[in-house]
This record gives structure tokens, sequence and C-alpha cells, in this order.
């Protein structure tokens, strides 16, 4: 395993690696037989559960107990700026909709970034029984084994994971996009968490990923981890990824990816 060197990002990935087990035993152990929605968001099935919310107080709370100083972004409601030049990016449960209906497809992602900069991810998948981690510099791991992308296939060979947004008009878009993209390569997958379909590109279980409108504490720490993985991330050409548009994908698959999405306008509603 590749020693990280500064201590103060060993110490944050403990940090995030503890915070991150025990939110995912919360969710995994605490989970009610008749889990119901609590409140709904940006439209009616984007859907928040009692879950959501305590495993979010359950990472705050752990991280404030031992870095006080730092801040927060939490999908579910934290938002400090902190004074340390650390900030804690969360998503206290990436793939809400699997886990109301009983899905394994979720995890917790907690990312650390310091001034600006992601510097640790982690990415807890408590049904796969995974938890995947990177640090900058320091290369993408899951447990013991270093995780890294598969060789990049043609375009037309690739197997692709991709995701729709809770918004109406927003999703029959992608719904297009997706429809012209498919016959163009392998096949595409739509596993229902930002954050595993990252670390999917991270582990060679896609070639490669795409997305619009994705949240930060969606793509914090995948992001990071498919990087150290050896992946290329980003959005529209020669863009960081963000908001508008998401690409992850191995080294020669990622210009021509980002050259289709371009020519369908993935990156616009
Ligand atoms: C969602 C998941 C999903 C993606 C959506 C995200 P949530 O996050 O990551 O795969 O397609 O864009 O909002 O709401 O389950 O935390
Ligand atoms: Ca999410
Ligand atoms: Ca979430």
């Amino acid at each position: 395993m590749t020693a990280v060197s500064d201590p103060l990002l060993t110490e944050l990935l403990d940090l995030a690696l503890e915070a991150a087990r025990r939110a995912g035993a919360l969710l995994r152990d605490g989970r009610p037989d008749d889990l119901a929605v609590a409140k709904t968001k940006s439209s009616p099935i984007d859907v928040v559960t009692e879950m959501d919310i305590a495993a979010e107080k359950l990472i705050t709370g752990f991280l404030s107990e031992h870095r006080p100083q730092d801040g927060f972004l939490g999908e579910e409601g934290a938002s400090s700026p902190g004074t340390s030049g650390i900030r804690w990016v969360i998503d206290p449960l990436d793939g809400t909709v699997n886990y109301l209906y009983g899905l394994p497809t979720w995890a917790v992602s907690i990312a650390a970034e310091r001034d600006g900069e992601t510097v640790v991810g982690v990415v807890e998948a408590p049904m796969r029984g995974e938890t995947y981690r990177a640090v900058l510099g320091g290369g993408a791991y899951a447990g013991e084994r270093r995780l890294a992308v598969r060789p990049s296939p043609p375009l037309d060979q690739a197997l692709l994971g991709t995701g729709f947004g809770y918004v109406q008009s927003r999703r029959a878009h992608q719904a297009d996009v997706a429809q012209r993209v498919i016959p163009r390569v392998r096949d595409i997958r739509r596993g229902g968490s930002a954050a595993i379909d990252l670390c999917d590109v991270a582990a060679g279980r896609l070639d490669a990923y795409y997305e619009r409108g994705l949240n930060p504490w969606d793509l914090a720490a995948g992001a990071l981890i498919a990087r150290e993985a050896g992946g290329l991330t980003g959005g529209r050409p020669g863009e960081q990824e963000s908001g508008e548009l998401t690409v992850a994908a191995s080294p020669g698959l990622f210009a021509p990816l980002q050259e289709l999405l371009e020519e369908l306008g993935a990156w616009h509603d």
C-alpha cells in the first residue's frame, strides 16, 4: 500500500473511514422495515428518509468532535465554512431510492477538501462489503486491493454508467441523450448511486460514467478515487467536472466520450 506521508492527510483519511464505517453500519443495521419518505426536495421523486438525516448527523457529529475547526457541506443541510482550511463534503446516503426499495446499491460518501482541493475520498458501500478510498497522490484502494481503471476499449465497446436527475424536464433530455448514446457503445447501466458509479470506473467494473446535474457531495469522493485509480475526470471538453456535466473514464476513452456527449448536448437540459 502506498504510504501517505502527510500526517494531516492520514488523519483525515482515518476519520473519514471511521465516520463512513459508522454511518454505513447505522444505515445497514438500522433500516426500518417500514421505512418511509420523510420529505421531498427538488421534485416529488427526490426523496429523503429519516435515515439520510440520521446518517448525516452521525457523520458531522463524529467529525466535528475530532476536528472542531473544519467546515462542512452535507446534502441534508450541514453547511459551515470552518476556519482550518479543511472542509468535509458529505453525502450521507447516496442512492436513497435504492435504499428505500431495499436494493443494495447505495453508499456513504465523504470527501475532505484542503483549500478547495479534494485530498481524501471515502465511499463506503455496506451491501457490497466494500470501502473505496483515496488520498491525493497516494492511489485508490478497496481494502488491500489497489484500484486501477480498465484498459480503454474503443467507444463502441465501452460499458458506461449514467444517472438521471429528479426534475422532469432534465430527465426527459437525459433520456433523449441516453437513447442516442446506446447505439454508439456496448451498453449502459443505471446503478442509482453516482458515488458507486465513480468507484466502479476506478475498479474497472465500468469503462466510463457520465451524468449531468450532480452536486459536490455526489462526486467529490468518487471523482478523486477514479482519478487515483488512473482515470480521467472532467466536464465539457476542457472543463472540470461539475453540476453541468461529470465524465469519468479510462484515459483512452475519456476524450472520445466527452466529444460524443458534447455533440449530443449532454451538458444542458
Ligand atoms: C442520486 C444518485 C443517483 C444520481 C442522482 C443523485 P441521492 O443521489 O447518486 O445515482 O443519478 O443524480 O442525485 O439523491 O440518492 O443522494
Ligand atoms: Ca447523492
Ligand atoms: Ca443523498
